[in-house]
């Protein structure tokens, strides 16, 4: 069978030699693949070239319920600048505290345990979910029903149709995630916070506000990229801590090389593989001629494994010279702008882990058992056995 790098192994050799002799190939669904680092980083910033869509061919989503990655400039400039906007008044420091706490009380719970137990349903995954509402001002309570519908979200089919059997749109597909999100929103404009749905609704960037159906559209994929994404960073730097007693030890002694070891993590396991895109104009790359209308796919993790950028990168090195150029937030004008967040969250759960955990032995070790969602990579469980 044809070698596919949309499936491949980060560390398949077969990815290597495209990175070496053919940067841009034809994968079997069609869609050109970016193997080098270099052509990533151009094609993030070349925005008019190459604008973001995990759309299939031919489906049209009306703008305002456009997620903020596949909106064309000037528009998404606009609505990035009320974004960030929000999100800079809401100091990410203030979040530090709440986040501390909530991983001191998930592992009193993990270590009352006497057999082993799934790292990422018992820990892992309840601090992204946790830290987004908090920072968003979504009840505390609710956590575990937008955690649920934004996973459902994730692994249907609306990022690609923009429809499940259910119906149409964000409304028609998930009903009850947008109905949660409204409220919100309501409850904000007849009573406002001092939160971040407050702010979103609020902030006005040219004379601009977003619309009601801009703000749910946001909303809803702030929840999701919040949570998913950071999850498979704090999953995947455990995996590896749980798994390398030399890694565990290291970081025991040296806290502050907790911070390397998430921009490691980052660059070796980046929980988004690729970046999708439409391209919009006839274009000429290393020699092949992609036309307009075809689908380009960024390889992220290929490019943080490019022999031309980094050292020896197939391995794990807590300190390299530049340890944030790996491209997992992306780059260009659509940088993540939740960056600062995932970075903070994933540097905490691993601080209070080491802090609480004595030794750590996986319950399989060195078996990595990923999420089933092409684009994402993340472990789905991870079973340890702990001791104080
Ligand atoms: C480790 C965790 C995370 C990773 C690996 C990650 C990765 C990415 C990447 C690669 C992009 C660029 C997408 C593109 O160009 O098509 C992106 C965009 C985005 N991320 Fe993150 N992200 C993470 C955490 C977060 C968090 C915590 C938030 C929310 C607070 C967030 C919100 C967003 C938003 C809103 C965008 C779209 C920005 C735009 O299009 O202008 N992300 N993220």
């Amino acid at each position: 069978m044809a070698f596919d790098p949309l499936v491949a192994d980060f560390d398949d050799p077969e990815l290597a030699e495209l990175r070496r002799s053919c940067p841009v190939s034809r994968t079997g669904s069609g869609a050109w693949f970016l193997a080098r680092y270099e052509d990533s980083v151009a094609g993030a910033k070349d925005v008019d070239r190459f604008v973001a869509s995990f759309r299939e061919p031919g489906v049209v989503v009306p703008d305002e319920e456009q997620l903020i990655s596949e909106i064309p400039e000037p528009r998404h400039g606009q609505i990035r600048r009320i974004i960030n906007s929000a999100i800079a008044a809401h100091r990410i420091t203030r979040v530090e505290p709440f986040c501390v706490s909530l991983c001191n009380e998930l592992l009193d719970g993990i270590l009352e345990c006497d057999g082993p137990v799934d790292l990422i349903t018992d820990y892992v995954m309840p601090v992204p979910n946790n830290v987004i509402a908090h920072l968003l001002g979504a009840p505390a309570d609710d956590f575990r029903r937008w955690a649920a519908w934004s996973d459902e979200v994730v692994q249907g089919t609306y990022p690609t149709k923009n429809r499940n059997d259910r119906g149409e749109g964000l409304a028609g597909a998930h009903p009850e995630f947008v109905d949660y999100v409204d409220s919100l929103i309501a409850d904000r404009r007849r009573q406002p916070e001092d939160d971040f749905i407050t702010r979103l609704v609020n902030t006005e960037v040219d004379g601009r506000r977003l619309t009601d159906i801009e703000t749910r559209t946001q909303l809803v994929f702030l929840f999701i990229s919040g949570n998913e994404t950071t999850r498979h960073l704090i999953g995947n730097l455990l995996w590896r801590v749980v798994n390398d007693p030399g890694l565990f030890a290291a970081l025991d002694t040296d806290r502050s090389l907790i911070s390397n070891a998430v921009e490691e993590s980052l660059r070796m396991d980046p929980p988004v593989r690729f970046l999708m895109r439409n391209c919009m104009a006839d274009t000429q790359l290393h020699g092949e001629s992609i036309p307009a209308g075809d689908k380009v796919v960024f390889g992220l993790a290929s490019a943080n494994r490019d022999e031309r950028q980094f050292d020896d990168p197939q391995n794990f090195h807590l300190e390299r010279p530049d340890q944030r150029s790996h491209l997992a937030f992306g780059g260009g004008p659509h940088v993540c702008p939740g960056a600062a967040l995932a970075r903070l969250e994933a540097r905490v759960a691993v601080e209070v882990f080491l802090d609480r955990v004595g030794s750590a032995t996986a319950a399989e070790p060195g078996t990595y058992d990923g999420v089933p969602v092409f684009w994402a990579h993340g472990p789905r469980t991870l079973r340890v056995r702990l001791d104080r």
